[in-house]
């Protein structure tokens, strides 16, 4: 049975935490700041609570919490592991400290995996040793409620080390994708900043409201998109498929992308702020939390309605 180890208790690590003990392994939670883990483990706690209430998990809440160890140095954490899950903070020296002393202590065989967002195994690994078993895993927040996680190997990242990565992440029931070349932002975030440079320039040029622009969103691209990606929809957007789609629409796409109105720009000076003002409106800062656990508890009923309609419908 393989030997989980989650570096770093924030936000992600203790998902990550959840993620490996849910599917049945044990897991070590290490933070080098010991206030982190305890923080971790009463959100793991209650995290594991709200799964249980919609029925996302097949065991009882306890036996999974059982399998996370809390430790509390960096060498108990790896001693044993197989595949190692960094999430500690978004630095680029840090990392690079870090994967060499993890390098160091653990099993050569053990395989490093990183959650940067946007750091490149090609960086951080660079003076690492064994720099071959160093690559990208990188999840969405939460990982224990969204399941893709983009592989991104470096040029010198062993093909085993990107297999197994992969077979571990579909183990523990994760949907890994493989970045085939290093690319900044991955795939996931070169998207969202596409549409988020033209959500931007849509509300700070006046063509809609801030509201409008989420109802596109969440009440239309975004329906389809819980359950089939961009390619899957272009094929049946046009009666003859792709090839179809190709010929009615690509063009007017290409054109309305090189019109004046698409050109790439920053929002205006005050736009962040006029953002800021709407957004308290209707959010007060000290609602965000409870907004939070709201948006986590609709993603499990999405998730359980997923499951329940891909057993039906396929
Ligand atoms: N927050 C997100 O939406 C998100 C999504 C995907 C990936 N990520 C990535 O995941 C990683 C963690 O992000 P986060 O949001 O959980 O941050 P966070 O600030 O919530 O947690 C980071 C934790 O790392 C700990 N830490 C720092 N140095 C350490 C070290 N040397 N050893 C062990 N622990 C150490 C910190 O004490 C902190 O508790 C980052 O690389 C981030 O880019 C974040």
């Amino acid at each position: 049975m393989p030997q989980f180890a989650s570096i770093g208790a924030g936000l992600i690590g203790r998902a990550w935490a959840i993620v490996f003990a849910r599917s049945g392994y044990p897991v070590k939670l290490y933070d080098l700041d010991p206030a982190a883990v305890d923080r971790a483990l009463g959100l793991i706690d209650q995290a594991l609570a709200d799964l249980a209430g919609c029925g996302l998990i097949e065991q009882p809440a306890a036996e999974i919490r059982a399998r996370i160890q809390a430790v509390a140095s960096l060498g108990e954490a790896l001693a044993g592991a197989d595949y190692v899950q960094e999430s500690a903070s978004e630095r680029l020296d840090l990392k690079q400290q870090l994967y060499l002393e993890m390098d160091r202590l653990a099993r050569p065989e053990a395989i490093f995996a990183s959650s940067t967002s946007f750091i490149p195994t090609s960086q951080f690994s660079r003076d690492v040793p064994g720099r071959h078993r160093c690559l990208v895993a990188h999840p969405v927040n939460p990982p224990h409620l969204i399941p893709v996680v983009e592989i991104s190997p470096a040029s010198w990242t062993a093909a085993d080390v990107v297999e197994r990565t992969r077979q571990i992440q579909i183990q523990v029931g994760q949907t890994p994708v493989v970045v085939r070349k290093e690319i900044r932002g991955f795939l996931l975030n070169r998207l969202q900043s596409v549409l988020m440079a033209e959500a931007f320039r849509l509300v700070d040029d006046g063509y809609c409201s801030i509201e409008d622009l989420d109802v596109c969103l969440k009440d239309g691209l975004g329906l389809r998109w819980s359950f089939m990606g961009p390619y899957e929809t272009i094929d049946l957007n046009a009666p003859g498929g792709v090839i179809d789609y190709a010929a009615r629409f690509v063009n007017t796409m290409l054109e309305i992308d090189a019109s004046a109105e698409s050109a790439p720009r920053a929002p205006s000076a005050d736009f962040f702020a006029r953002v800021n003002g709407e957004r308290r409106r209707v959010l007060p800062l000290a609602e965000k939390d409870q907004r939070e656990a709201w948006r986590d508890r609709r993603l499990m009923e999405l998730l359980a309605h997923k499951r329940a309609m891909a057993h039906k419908l396929g």
